[in-house]
């Protein structure tokens, strides 16, 4: 099937977290036709084996490609890249993916789900094995998120300077980590891809493109909160 500089790009993930992609990816690329495709029902990702993962998310890709004929799928889930040279190699589209290697600097630790901690042990990283499925229920309750990080925090001990952001949930939550510990710095793998990307194909239409957002456990409920938080 031929793709079209005005074929969408789809997003993947598991739930609201790679809207924190999504959100940079726009600003960029305002032309571009945009598929926002959240995996709500199989929420969480970072419990999940990366062999289950691989043929699940090639079944979301095949969709995406099949359905709307999209030209490039991003994996806006840490959790996701880690499985993305598998996904790649059954795909029918351009896959491509978050790249914590990347985003290394000196005394850092990443902050990420129990996969990715698992599938980057040449890595620096601690597991918050609840922390995504917290953001994602209670992502308008800032207090309740506020205490949750906090015992998250304290408990992963981080002597380092240099956080990164490992999780694209977490990313959202940027402005609360920095309030949780001011004197870190934080390292945020969306933006440093979202910085590095160039399209092979751009939309060459000067006007604003569309957006398509759609859960697999799809409600009227989940998908205002979608939007509400990508217009945020
Ligand atoms: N937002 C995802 C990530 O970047 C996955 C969270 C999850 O579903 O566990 O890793």
């Amino acid at each position: 099937m031929k793709t079209f500089n005005f074929s969408p790009i789809a997003l993947i993930d598991s739930g609201i977290g790679g809207l924190s992609l999504l959100k940079p990816l726009v600003k960029k690329y305002p032309n571009e036709n945009y598929i926002y495709l959240a995996d709500n029902l199989n929420m969480p990702y970072g419990n999940k084996s990366k062999k289950w993962l691989v043929s699940h998310v090639n079944q979301l890709v095949n969709y995406l490609y099949y359905t709307f004929n999209v030209k490039l799928v991003i994996l806006a889930c840490n959790t996701a890249s880690t499985c993305l040279i598998e996904i790649s190699k059954k795909s029918p589209v351009k896959v491509i993916g978050l790249d914590l290697n990347s985003c290394i600097v000196d005394d850092y630790k990443i902050l990420c789900t129990r996969l990715t901690s698992k599938s980057n042990s040449n890595l620096n990283t601690y597991p918050c094995d609840r922390l995504a499925g917290f953001i994602e229920d209670n992502f308008f309750d800032k207090k309740m998120l506020n205490r949750y990080i906090k015992r998250v925090l304290n408990k992963a001990e981080i002597s380092e300077q240099n956080i990164v952001l490992g999780c694209t949930h977490y990313e959202l939550l940027l402005d609360e980590f920095k309030s949780l510990l001011p004197n870190k710095n934080f390292v945020l793998p969306c933006k440093a891809f979202v910085d590095n990307l160039t399209l092979d194909k751009p939309n060459i239409a000067t006007t604003k493109g569309n957006m398509l957002m759609l859960a697999t456990l799809s409600t009227k409920s989940y998908i205002d909160k979608l939007w509400k938080i990508f217009n945020k």
